[in-house]
């Protein structure tokens, strides 16, 4: 473990994204709903980035693999037949001084962690949220939120297999909403009631699942290395058999090293023939695939790396967040706060400084920002940022993450050229303004 790990307060974390509008308390205003939380400007941002990242990379990144995106709420035999109504459930108990509710098995000890008092027994809590469909609240009209994506994958996979000819092995991408009705929430958005997923369901031969399990263990990892998440603060968890959903016959979990230890952000199962199986028995239909080769009719296995993104989102951020000393123009040093996220998730990529708001400045630096922006060379939101002094916009500019700053001054107008900043090393380089677009989506 590096020093910095131990370091990260997620308090400042929780502030920052307030304070600079990357989460919101939901409901603010009426004193919030327990765990919820608004995505802000900056944080709409980041989040949109963290999941074209990941469609970039699992479905348009390779030839193997289509996208889905299903409803919410689906035919509830769907979660009869999935083991859902029966087996999604968490081990509940209550205080029976307070009245608080647990999650047993996050329990360390058997006594309320609150109040220290007696515990009811453990009852089973099925964690699916319920609703009404149609204006006729009876037993009859109850529908479900789905509490994953995977199903709606499972039910259309007949669907995909005639539209797209896919031959094995080959994945259904899907990211959307999910929700739960967890006992327990909390450390901000980790562990949230409605959150969001991207899953992949992978169908193989039976017999090569094992062999494609490790690699998506490998590949599910990499995504996150290869977006900038520091290797040491990630591992990978094998389940013990106990800890098994019911579909699964092995689940590795990539953990992320969170300011209060080691969390789950992405599940990566091997759900055998369970689900395509079980929605064949259930609904008459075979869920199954022709193999030309043998002229057979199998049962594909799926594999199913499945991450959230709110997970992905956090880990991001507290992998991200630095505080360092910096060279102050006055001479000395102050400390800076950075987010050193990668240019591909940063939810500003470029943001346009006039060095004053001068009014021989501003007319050049308005031209600069509306050419970078229209351009269409830098993909994403590209800022103007006119008020304060250009140090503290630098200082503003690090703290939400802008990999790149171009400050217009007073020899931009004689030498047609400004400056670009890097963020991290706050290297400084001056360049033609033709071309500076170019030279900006280079250096993202
Ligand atoms: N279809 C497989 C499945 O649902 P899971 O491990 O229960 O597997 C997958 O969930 C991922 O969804 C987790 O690794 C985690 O990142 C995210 N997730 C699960 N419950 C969550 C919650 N209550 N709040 C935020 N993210 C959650």
């Amino acid at each position: 473990m590096t020093e910095t790990v131990a370091s990260v307060d997620l308090d400042k974390i929780i502030s920052l994204c307030k304070r600079r509008g990357f989460l919101f308390q939901s409901s603010e205003i009426y004193g919030g709903i327990a765990s919820t939380w608004d995505y802000g400007p900056l944080g709409v941002e980041l989040k949109r980035n963290v999941k074209d990242a990941w469609w970039k990379t699992m479905v348009w990144g390779r030839d193997d693999m289509v996208g889905l995106d299903s409803a919410v709420i689906m035919n509830p035999d769907v979660w009869r037949a999935s083991g859902h109504v029966d087996a999604f459930s968490d081990p509940l108990v209550e205080c029976k001084s307070c009245h608080q509710r647990w999650r047993e098995d996050q329990l360390e000890e058997h006594k309320c962690p609150d109040c220290g008092g007696e515990l009811t027994d453990t009852r089973l809590f099925n964690t699916m949220f319920k609703t009404f469909m149609g204006p006729v609240e009876e037993s009859a009209s109850v529908v479900y939120l789905r509490p994953e994506t995977a199903q709606g994958i499972f039910v259309n996979f007949n669907n995909v297999l005639n539209a797209t000819r896919k031959k094995l092995p080959f994945g259904i991408a899907q990211i959307g909403k999910a929700f739960r009705n967890e006992i327990t929430t909390g450390s901000f958005i980790y562990r949230t009631r409605e959150f969001e997923m991207m899953e992949i369901e992978y169908f193989v031969q039976p017999g090569e699942d094992e062999e494609w399990h490790q690699r998506w263990i490998e590949e599910s990892v990499r995504w996150y290395t290869d977006l900038g998440i520091d290797g040491e603060r990630l591992r990978v968890r094998p389940h013990d058999p106990e800890e098994l959903s019911h579909y699964s016959k092995a689940t590795s979990d990539i953990e992320y090293h969170f300011p209060w230890g080691w969390g789950e952000i992405q599940g990566i199962a091997n759900r055998t023939d369970y689900d395509l199986k079980a929605h064949s028995e259930a609904s008459g239909e075979s869920l199954a695939y022709f193999d030309a080769g043998s002229g057979e009719r199998v049962v594909p296995y799926v594999i199913e790396p499945s991450a959230g993104v709110d997970r992905a989102v956090m880990s991001f951020l507290v992998d991200a967040y630095t505080e360092e000393e910096a060279p102050k123009a006055s001479g000395g040093t102050e400390q800076r706060t950075v987010l050193k996220l990668h240019p591909a998730l940063a939810p500003v990529k470029v943001s346009v400084l006039p060095l004053s708001r001068n009014e021989r400045l501003v007319p050049l630096a308005r031209k600069v920002y509306d050419e970078v922006r229209g351009s269409g060379l830098v993909q994403g939101y590209v800022q103007y940022d006119d008020a304060q002094s250009i140090g503290r916009r630098y200082r503003r500019q690090d703290e939400i993450g802008t990999p790149l700053c171009v400050t217009v001054d007073f020899d931009s107008l004689d030498d047609d050229a400004v400056t670009i900043r890097e963020r991290d090393s706050m290297a400084q380089e001056r360049v033609p303004i033709a071309g500076l677009s170019q030279a900006l989506a280079t250096r993202l």
